[in-house]
C-alpha cells in the first residue's frame, strides 16, 4: 500500500485519485480551495482525506496535478518537506498562445526543472503526462487499459510508481531516465494536438502494441 498526496484537483487530480483509489491505496487531496478538494473527496470512493495546499503531506508519493507553472513554486515551498518522496511531475509545458512548441527550451523537461527546484532528497518521476484525465477515471480506452510512461533516475521510486499504476489496473512503462522526459513531453503535445485531426475530444490514448 501506498499513500499518495494530489495536490490540485482539477481534471487529472480526478483521474489519478480514480486510480490510485481503485488500488486501494489511500489518498490525500489538497487544493488552493478546500472546498474543493473536499468535494472531490465525497465524490470518490475508498481511503481519502482533503485539505488545502500548504498542509502537511501524509503522503510518500506526491502528485503535483497543476499546471507546470505552478508546479515549481510548490516545491521550492514545501522544500525540504519533500525529502524522501516521491514526487510524480505529470505536467505537458505546452505554449497555450501559440500551440506550436513547449515553454521550456529543448535541452531540458519540465521534470528535469521540477527536480533541480526540489529538496536533494525528492525523487522525481514523470508520469500520466501523456494520458488524459476522462481515460484516466476509467482506466481503459475501447477495452484497453491505458500504458503510463514513466521516466526517472531513482529506479525504486519508479517502482514505488509503477506498483501504483499496475494496482490501478493500468501498464506502466519505464521509458528510462529522466531526461527521457524531454521526448514524453513532445508526446504528450502531440497527442494533444492529434485530438483536432482525430476528433477524439481528449478521449484517445496511446497504447503500444506487441
Ligand atoms: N487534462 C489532461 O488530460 C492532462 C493530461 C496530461 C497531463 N496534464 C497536466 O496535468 C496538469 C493539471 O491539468 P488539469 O487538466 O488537471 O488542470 P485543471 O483541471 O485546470 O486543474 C488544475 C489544478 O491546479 C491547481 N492550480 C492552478 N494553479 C495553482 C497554483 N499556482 N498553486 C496551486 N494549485 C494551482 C488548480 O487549483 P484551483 O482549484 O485553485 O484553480 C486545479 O486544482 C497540467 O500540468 C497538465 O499539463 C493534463
Amino acid at each position: 500500500m501506498t499513500n499518495l498526496s494530489i495536490i490540485g484537483c482539477g481534471n487529472m487530480g480526478r483521474g489519478i485519485a480514480t486510480r490510485a483509489l481503485a488500488g486501494r491505496n489511500p489518498v490525500q487531496l489538497l487544493d488552493r480551495d478546500p472546498g474543493r478538494a473536499s468535494a472531490l473527496a465525497s465524490e470518490l470512493t475508498g481511503e481519502v482525506t482533503s485539505g488545502e495546499v500548504g498542509d502537511p503531506l501524509s503522503g510518500d508519493v506526491v502528485v503535483l496535478a497543476v499546471p507546470y507553472e505552478a508546479a515549481i513554486p510548490l516545491v521550492t515551498d514545501y522544500g525540504d518537506a519533500l525529502n524522501g518522496k516521491v514526487v510524480i511531475d505529470i505536467t505537458n509545458p505546452v505554449d497555450f498562445a501559440s500551440f506550436d512548441r513547449l515553454v521550456t527550451p529543448p535541452e531540458t523537461s519540465a521534470a528535469e526543472e521540477i527536480a533541480a527546484a526540489a529538496p536533494r532528497g525528492a525523487r522525481v518521476v514523470k508520469a500520466f503526462n501523456t494520458t488524459f484525465a476522462g481515460t484516466l477515471v476509467t482506466g481503459q480506452v475501447a477495452g484497453q487499459p491505458l500504458d503510463v510512461l514513466l521516466a526517472g533516475d531513482d529506479d525504486d521510486a519508479k517502482a514505488t510508481v509503477a506498483s501504483v499504476v499496475e494496482a490501478g489496473g493500468l501498464r506502466a512503462i519505464d521509458a528510462g531516465p529522466l531526461r527521457r522526459a524531454r521526448q514524453l513531453e513532445h508526446t504528450g503535445f502531440l497527442h494533444m494536438a492529434l485530438q483536432q485531426p482525430l476528433g477524439t475530444e481528449f478521449g484517445s490514448a496511446l497504447r503500444f502494441l506487441s
